[in-house]
């Protein structure tokens, strides 16, 4: 069920390790020890000739043995791969930055190619000046930089009715975390005048979907950005180029790429069918709306489906996600016996609010099967719900909004399935 290709170098290490790994107790975390390791002992190829030269590549890409670290989508689940979605390969990544080449992408009607020469943004509505800016112009305004996940809020929605996809790449990985640089919309709005009855800001893409959102004034004043840059370059095509708007802690539909229009109105709008079905269909027929924001929820990364445990029993480093839409992530606890007892695991770098937020568990692995579980705690006090607690108030209906607590069975022989406990 591993995807990642056995490199030269891979295939050097097992050897090494048979080598040495006669007179080696297995400890917690211990070195190889020192033997006849050819890769110790004999001048090595990259060692005896030049390497690349400095423009080899003026754009870098990934190494070639980190070729499988690619987005992937699951072909059945859309009728067509311009209206679909892909996934970003959070089992392969580390710490809490989703590089732009491979952070999941979601479109209702493909990329488009929009330059910045062809960029205009309408501002209109309940205003008292409607205006119209050039992407110049944008640059001309005050920045902020901000780092915020983006999650689709169909995120694990093919998991409601079971444990059904083999890997957090797809069950979690509509997901990315990125450092935004832009415009503060309110700036924005500021300088066009919101008049007294304006209390809903419409944004809506030049894309031929438009996918236009309805959002309240104040969150639209509060921390939406209209951002230009992600980790420091301009943003991707595919993430909205050349600007998008960045809403923190709600769904990622709301996210607005190749932004083209802002109307402030005195009541939601929502321009297409398409759209106005985020709503979370609830067991007696009625429907959750608005529900924008995206609750606390954590993910184990590795191991995981993709990242089976291949060096045996001992130390073994348990690597995850969690994140709130709702304000910063306080704990996170690991279980190793599905939820039956939990500990709390080590946050790793800063807990940003409404940001991915990476935790590790170092533990000493007896070689025996384990019921994997992590579950998140923001500063608002909620804890991550299991599926069930979930399924008992919402429904098998629904597809958006699945938070649960994710269940990995690993077997003893380091392998790992998606299942779900009782
Ligand atoms: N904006 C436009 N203009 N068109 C779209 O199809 N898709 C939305 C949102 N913004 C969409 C859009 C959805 S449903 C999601 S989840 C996010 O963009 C995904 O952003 P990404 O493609 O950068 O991951
Ligand atoms: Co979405």
């Amino acid at each position: 069920m591993t995807d990642e290709p056995v490199s030269p170098s891979r295939r050097g290490f097992l050897r090494s390790t048979a080598l040495a790994g006669a007179g080696l107790v297995a400890g917690a975390a211990s070195a190889r020890a020192a033997g006849p390791d050819p890769k110790i002992t004999e001048v090595q190829d990259w060692a005896s000739s030049f390497g690349d030269a400095v423009d080899a590549a003026p754009y870098g890409s990934p190494i070639r043995f980190e070729s499988h670290v690619v987005r992937r989508n699951v072909e059945w689940l859309t009728e067509s791969p311009v209206s679909s979605i892909n996934f970003t390969p959070i089992h392969a990544l580390e710490g809490t930055i989703t590089p732009q080449g491979c952070a999941f992408e979601r479109h209702h009607s493909g990329a488009i190619e929009l330059s910045k020469q062809d960029f205009r943004l309408m501002i209109n509505g309940l205003v008292e000046k409607p205006l119209v800016f050039t992407f110049e112009d944008l640059l001309r305004f005050p920045r902020s930089v901000t780092t915020a996940f983006c999650e689709c809020a169909a995120n694990g929605g093919m998991e409601w009715g079971g444990a059904q996809l083999e890997g957090c790449q797809y069950t979690q990985g509509m997901i990315h975390n990125m450092e935004y640089t832009g415009v503060p919309l309110r700036l924005l709005l500021e300088e066009a005048g919101v008049n007294p009855e304006g209390k809903w800001v419409y944004a809506e893409g030049a894309d031929a979907s438009s996918n236009g959102r309805s959002m309240p004034l104040e969150k639209a004043m509060d921390d939406v950005m209209v951002a230009f840059f992600a980790n420091g370059e301009a943003l991707r095509k595919e993430h909205g180029y050349p600007a998008r708007l960045v809403v923190p802690g709600w769904e990622g539909n709301m996210w607005v790429k190749w932004l083209r229009r802002i109307a402030v109105y005195d009541q939601a709008v929502e321009s297409r069918e398409e759209t106005s079905k985020y709503t979370d269909l609830m067991p007696d027929g009625r429907a959750r709306k608005w529900t924008w924001v995206m609750d606390a929820k954590s993910v184990i990364t590795s191991p995981s489906p993709q990242v089976p445990i291949r060096h045996g029993k001992g130390a073994l480093v348990i690597s995850g996600l969690a994140w709130s839409g709702n304000g910063r992530i306080t704990r996170v606890d690991v279980s190793l016996d599905g939820g039956v007892n939990w500990q709390p695991a080590r946050i790793s770098g800063d807990a940003k609010p409404k940001a991915l937020t990476r935790f590790h568990l170092d533990i000493n692995w007896n070689g025996e099967e384990m019921l994997l579980q992590s579950r998140a705690i923001d500063d608002t006090g909620y804890l991550q719900p299991t599926k069930d607690e979930l399924r008992e108030i919402r429904g098998l209906n629904n597809v958006y909004h699945n938070n649960g607590i994710q269940t990995w069975w690993v077997k003893a022989d380091g392998e790992v399935e998606n299942v779900e406990v009782a």
